[in-house]
């Protein structure tokens, strides 16, 4: 009996050390994006951002909303090269309009994140998610010629929904 015990202690040792090696080795980066429906996103956009490195949860959720405002003033340039072959189009004009509003969203969302306010950061994703939605619901049933940066933004807002849940461990 003394025997079998000892084994188990040697085996449980084992077994706490093989579940601490990778965790070792993984960053912070690795442990806040795999935590997310996109880790590919999120880390191979927080890796290309030197700053990063040795920010906090609060500093990386900051520095992802900095990638949501870049694409979204991104798909704003995309709205207007596409307004210059169809002036006035009113789907496109509407576009823009939420596109502008996500990027005042963002601004909140970054005061949220520096705050680690969990639950209102959310809450500015979710409006954020709406916006992009309003703009591609604006095209159906034609095919919207901005579903490409539509989907980057989704999947970029919802690795930022999911970084500001992880504030409430
Ligand atoms: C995260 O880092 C920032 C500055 O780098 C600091 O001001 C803030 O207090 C830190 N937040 C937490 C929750 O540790
Ligand atoms: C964005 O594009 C995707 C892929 O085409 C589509 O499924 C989705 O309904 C569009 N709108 C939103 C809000 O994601």
């Amino acid at each position: 009996m003394a025997k079998i015990l000892q084994n188990c202690t040697i085996i449980s040792f084992i077994v706490i050390a093989i579940s601490l090696l990778p965790s070792g080795s993984c960053d912070l980066i690795d442990t806040t994006c795999n935590d997310t429906p996109y880790p590919g996103v999120c880390s191979s956009f927080l890796r290309g951002i030197p700053e990063a490195k040795d920010a906090n949860l609060s500093g990386l959720t900051v520095i992802m909303i900095s990638s949501l405002t870049k694409k979204s003033n991104d798909e704003i340039t995309k709205i207007d090269q596409l307004l210059k072959t169809k002036p006035g189009d009113e789907h496109l004009t509407s576009c823009k309009t939420h596109y502008k509003s996500v990027i005042d969203f963002t601004r909140d969302a970054t005061n949220h994140a520096r705050n680690s306010a969990s639950e209102a950061g959310q809450g500015t994703v979710v409006d954020i998610l709406l916006e992009i939605r309003d703009c591609e619901d604006g095209f159906h049933p034609e095919p919207s010629p901005l579903t490409d940066l539509n989907q980057t933004n989704r999947d970029v807002s919802n690795v930022i929904y999911f970084m500001f849940g992880q504030m409430r461990k």
